[in-house]
């Protein structure tokens, strides 16, 4: 698979293979590591059959607490989604609010559901072109330093990969209440001929759901921007 650090054929050149951000917390508790090893392999994406007869196929990168998706999967029932997280904590998280403690193992799972505990940039290289309606990069990590501007999921390289993965006219979202990742989004995205959007939105759009860091953001004083991309 490509990604994996030793791989040669990490095909988008100029950005690292390798993921940057944490993937273990502090120590698990025993019901986060009953769900890591007896829910999260039956959620796992492995291909894209529990999508047959969805009305469309969303992809979460980043989804931290799960709130997001949860709320995308309470309002969109009729859609299948993918969510991708590498932090432990996260991804317990997520599977904590679907199941109940004691039937990890056995508890009913959203059909709808599956989630991709690796780098998204993986899943994204590896889906059939065409496949996504839409893409959801909520307050990814911003690497405000620009020598660490590589590490940004936002990236030249990564523009293909996302327009190849999306359907003509499918979106790709994006919410950030960086600075700078908010004047990168526009440096890269804009000239490009394989995305178009209005300016971004100063407060949330009607049917996003709120996320956990946006809550801090604004708590903290910063103001979010909000980007519906499209491939035209
Ligand atoms: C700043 S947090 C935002 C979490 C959530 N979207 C929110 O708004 O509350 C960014 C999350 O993206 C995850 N992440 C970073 N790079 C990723 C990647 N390449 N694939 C999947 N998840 C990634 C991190 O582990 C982290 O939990």
């Amino acid at each position: 698979m490509p990604g994996v650090p030793s791989d040669p054929s990490w095909p988008l050149a100029g950005i690292p293979p390798r993921l940057y951000g944490r993937r273990r917390g502090h120590r698990l508790r025993a019901r986060q590591a009953r769900l890591l090893a007896e829910t999260l392999p039956r959620l796992t994406y492995r291909d894209l059959d529990f999508a047959a007869g969805a009305a469309a196929l969303w992809l979460e990168v980043g989804f931290g607490g799960g709130e997001h998706t949860l709320a995308l999967m309470a309002a969109h029932p009729e859609v299948a989604i993918i969510a991708s997280e590498v932090y432990e904590q996260g991804l317990c998280s997520l599977l904590g609010r679907l199941v109940p403690e004691g039937e990890e193992a056995t508890a009913p799972l959203p059909p709808r559901l599956r989630l991709w505990p690796h780098d998204a940039r993986e899943l994204l290289l590896t889906l059939p072109r065409g496949s996504l309606d839409g893409l959801f990069l909520m307050f990814p990590d911003p690497w405000p330093k620009a020598r660490h501007a590589k590490r940004r999921f936002v990236h030249p390289a990564m523009l293909p990969v996302v327009h190849a993965a999306l359907k003509p006219g499918g979106f790709w979202r994006i919410a950030t209440d960086d600075p700078t990742y908010q004047a990168w989004v526009e440096e890269v995205l804009r000239p490009s001929p394989l995305f178009t959007a209005p300016p971004p939105a100063r407060t949330r759009p009607p049917g996003w759901p709120p996320t956990r860091y946006e809550a801090k953001a604004i708590a903290a004083g910063r103001e979010p921007l909000y980007w519906e991309w499209r491939r035209p």
